[in-house]
C-alpha cells in the first residue's frame, strides 16, 4: 500500500514517529512536512532524536494568516497527490497542515484516513476545532483514540468507517519515556537546559510546575495572558517555562512579568517527557500535553474553559479553569488525593499503531 502521510506541526511528529516505522516495514510511504513549524527546536530536533524519516517533501510554508497558511499548504499538497498517485493520505489531529491534507486529497477522490479522529472541544471559535470538524466529514477512515470519540461523531451522523483504535500518542508516550529517562538522569537533564539557556537552574524532582502557553484563545487575548503569568508568578513552588515563539513574541510586547518563572527556549520531546514526568503539577493549555500528563500520573491544571480530554478529568486528575488569577491559584492548590488512586483504560492498549496499519491494509485489499 502507498499513502501520502502530512506532518507540519510538533504534535504531527510525535504521532509519525511512532506510526511510520511500522508502516514502513511493509508499505510505502511518502513524507510531506508543510513546514508550519519550521524553528529547529520546534521541528528539526523531533526529526533528530525520534529518529523519524527524513520528508520526502517540505513545502516550506511557514506562518501566516489561517486563510493564507492553508491555502500555500493545499497547493502544494495537490500537486504532489498528483505526482504521487496514493491509495490513500494520511493525517493526524487537528491543525492547519490536517485541513489542507485532507480537502487537498478529498477533492482529488483520494480517501482520506484521520488519526485523532472525533474529539470535540464544542468552541467553534477555536481553529483546531474548525479543522477537525471538517477534516473528519471528509475522511473514509476516522481513527478514534477514545469511545468518547466514537460517540461525539455518532452525534454528526459518522458512523462509517469509525474505528475505536486507542490513542496513538498512548504508545509514543510509553515508547518514549524510557529513552527520555536514560538520556536525562542524573542531572543531565538540568546540564542540558542550563546549557541551551545560558542559565543557572535551581530546581529539584517533583519539586516544580511545568508550565506551557499556546493557544490562540490565550496569548491573543491581553487580558488573559496578564492574569496567566499572573498567577504563575505567585506560586509557591519553581515554574519553568518552555514557551512556543508564539506566546514569547507576546510577553516581550506587553513587557509582562516574569520574574518568578524559569523562561526556557522550547524544548525536544524527551526533554519535555522527562519534564512532565518529573514535575508536581502540569499548568498548560496544550491538549497533547494534558494527556500525556495523565499517562505518566502527573496533575495537571488547565487553562481554558473546555477540553477535548474529556477522560482525564475524571478523578481531577486534570482540571480545567477560567482565566482568573484566584481561580487558577485556587484549582493548581487543590487536594491531590487521586494520586494513590488507579486510572481506568480508556485510551487503548498501546499498541494503536498497528490497529490502524491492520485497518488500512484491509481497507487497501478490498
Ligand atoms: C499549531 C496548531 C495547534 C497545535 C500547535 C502545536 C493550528 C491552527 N494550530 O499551533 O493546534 O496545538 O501547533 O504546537 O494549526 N512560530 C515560530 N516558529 C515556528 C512555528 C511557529 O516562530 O517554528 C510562531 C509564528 O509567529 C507563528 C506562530 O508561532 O505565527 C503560530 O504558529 P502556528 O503554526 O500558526 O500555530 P501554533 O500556535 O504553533
Amino acid at each position: 500500500m502507498k499513502i501520502v502521510t502530512i506532518v507540519g506541526a510538533r504534535p504531527q511528529f510525535v504521532k509519525a514517529a511512532i506510526f511510520s516505522k511500522e508502516f514502513r516495514k511493509n508499505n510505502t510511504e511518502i513524507l510531506v512536512h508543510t513546514g508550519q513549524h519550521y524553528d529547529a527546536n520546534m521541528s528539526d530536533i523531533f526529526f533528530e532524536e525520534l529518529n523519524i524519516p527524513k520528508p520526502n517533501y517540505n513545502l516550506g510554508i511557514g506562518s501566516g494568516t489561517h486563510g493564507k497558511q492553508t491555502a500555500k499548504m493545499l497547493e502544494g499538497i495537490e500537486e504532489i497527490l498528483i505526482k504521487e498517485k496514493p491509495d490513500g493520505l494520511l493525517v493526524y489531529g487537528d491543525t492547519n497542515s490536517t485541513l489542507a491534507g485532507a480537502l487537498a486529497a478529498s477533492k482529488l477522490i483520494i480517501p482520506v484516513f484521520h488519526i485523532e479522529a472525533g474529539l470535540r472541544s464544542y468552541d467553534m471559535k477555536m481553529p483546531e476545532e474548525q479543522n477537525r470538524i471538517l477534516t473528519d466529514h471528509i475522511s473514509k477512515l476516522l481513527f478514534c483514540p477514545t469511545q468518547t470519540a466514537v460517540n461525539n461523531l455518532k452525534k454528526e451522523g459518522i458512523v462509517a468507517g469509525v474505528i475505536n483504535s486507542g490513542d496513538i500518542m498512548y504508545d509514543s508516550v510509553l515508547h518514549y519515556t524510557s529513552l527520555s529517562e536514560k538520556k536525562y538522569k542524573d542531572g543531565k537533564w538540568i546540564e542540558e537546559i542550563e546549557k541551551e539557556n545560558q542559565i543557572n537552574l535551581d530546581i529539584k524532582i517533583k519539586n516544580y510546575y511545568l508550565a506551557t502557553i499556546h493557544r490562540q484563545s490565550n496569548t491573543d487575548d491581553e487580558n488573559n495572558l496578564k492574569k496567566i503569568f499572573e498567577a504563575l508568578n505567585k506560586l509557591n513552588k519553581p515554574v519553568i517555562m518552555p514557551l512556543h515563539p508564539r506566546t514569547l513574541k507576546k510577553v516581550k510586547e506587553l513587557n509582562i512579568n516574569v520574574d518568578n518563572i524559569t523562561v526556557i527556549k522550547p524544548v525536544g520531546y524527551l526533554m519535555m517527557l522527562y519534564l512532565t514526568k518529573n514535575s508536581f503539577m502540569v499548568i498548560t493549555d496544550s491538549g497533547g500535553l494534558q494527556k500525556e500528563a495523565y499517562f505518566l500520573k502527573v496533575p495537571c491544571t488547565t487553562l481554558r474553559d473546555q477540553t477535548e480530554w474529556v477522560e482525564t478529568l475524571e478523578d481531577n486528575w486534570n482540571v480545567i479553569c477560567k482565566i482568573d488569577v484566584e481561580i487558577i491559584i485556587k484549582n493548581i492548590n487543590r487536594n491531590l488525593d487521586f494520586l494513590n488512586k488507579e486510572q481506568p483504560k480508556k485510551f487503548g492498549d498501546s499498541n494503536s499503531a498497528n490497529i490502524i496499519i491492520d485497518v488500512l491494509l484491509k481497507e487497501f485489499r478490498k
